[in-house]
């Protein structure tokens, strides 16, 4: 990682004051948990077009509780790295004012963000410790039902499937917290987009609409983009190494 790089990232970060960042997969790779098109990924070992597939789900849910079972032993042991804890540090320092993110492990709000200055986290699929019912929507905690020890879940109130409150496939996006997190995006004077491969819809658009609104961009991602070109700094590498570098140039 070069030092100009993290220099001029931290001169842009030290002179915003009304920082977007949106975060992939990625982040949390640190914090063990796989991404989704890196080596060793989630695609790698789910179809997740059959696994994570919501029109499979509703004809069979085990599928989608194999995967996710295996998943959630991660999400629960995973704790939040640097670059979660750093974006949180910013928001206390008034600096980031809302995190839209694509994952559902929480590990943002675990490292304090949304605690300081009580800024919206954006989570655009959704979180998955919140179940609901898909039959009566009665909601349940993931800690009120077993998922391990049958094939899969019901509702105790009318036998119904009951599922993670997180977006699959085929399903559409909360649309009211896409369209407050893009408003975000638009009001924004600097979007740090960290970890994402940025080929699923909407990240691809988030740094268009930064773009549009004259908003400084930098990409944090341990490989090259598609969008690279749009950004005003790549820094390559990983996401917890980067943050680290640039919270020691940020006051
Ligand atoms: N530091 C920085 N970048 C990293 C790190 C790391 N430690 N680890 C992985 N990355 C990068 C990868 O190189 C990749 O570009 O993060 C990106 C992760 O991309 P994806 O796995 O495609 O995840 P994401 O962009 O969040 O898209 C995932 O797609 O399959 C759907 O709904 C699913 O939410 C999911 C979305
Ligand atoms: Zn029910």
């Amino acid at each position: 990682m070069s030092e100009s790089k993290i220099n001029e990232a931290a001169e842009i970060i030290n002179n915003s004051e009304n920082i977007v960042v949106f975060s992939g997969a990625g982040i949390s790779t640190e914090s063990g948990i796989p991404d989704f098109r890196s080596e060793g990924g989630i695609w790698s070992k789910y179809d997740l077009s059959y696994h994570g597939n919501y029109y499979v789900f509703l004809e069979n849910p085990k599928p989608f509780w194999t995967m996710h079972n295996e998943l959630t032993d991660q999400l629960e042991n995973a704790e939040p790295n640097e670059a979660h804890k750093s974006i949180a540090e910013l928001e206390k320092m008034g600096k980031v004012k809302a995190v839209i993110t694509q994952n559902v492990d929480m590990l943002h709000q675990r490292a304090g963000s949304g605690k300081y200055k009580n800024i919206p986290i954006y989570e655009l699929h959704g979180s998955y410790k919140k179940l609901e019912c898909i039959k009566c929507g009665k909601e349940y905690e993931l800690d009120e039902v077993d998922t391990k020890n049958v094939e899969y879940p019901v509702c105790d109130k009318c036998s119904g499937f009951i599922k993670p409150k997180v977006i699959l496939f085929g399903e559409s996006l909360p649309l009211g917290v896409l369209n407050a997190a893009l408003n975000a995006v638009r009001k924004a004077n600097c979007l740090i987009m960290v970890g994402s491969s940025l080929l699923v819809s909407p990240a691809n658009s988030v740094p268009l609409i930064a773009k549009e609104s004259g908003s400084k961009i930098i990409f944090i991602n341990n490989e090259s983009t598609i969008m690279d070109d749009l950004a005003d700094i790549v820094l390559q590498g990983k996401a917890g190494e980067i943050f680290t570098e640039l919270m020691k140039k940020i006051k």
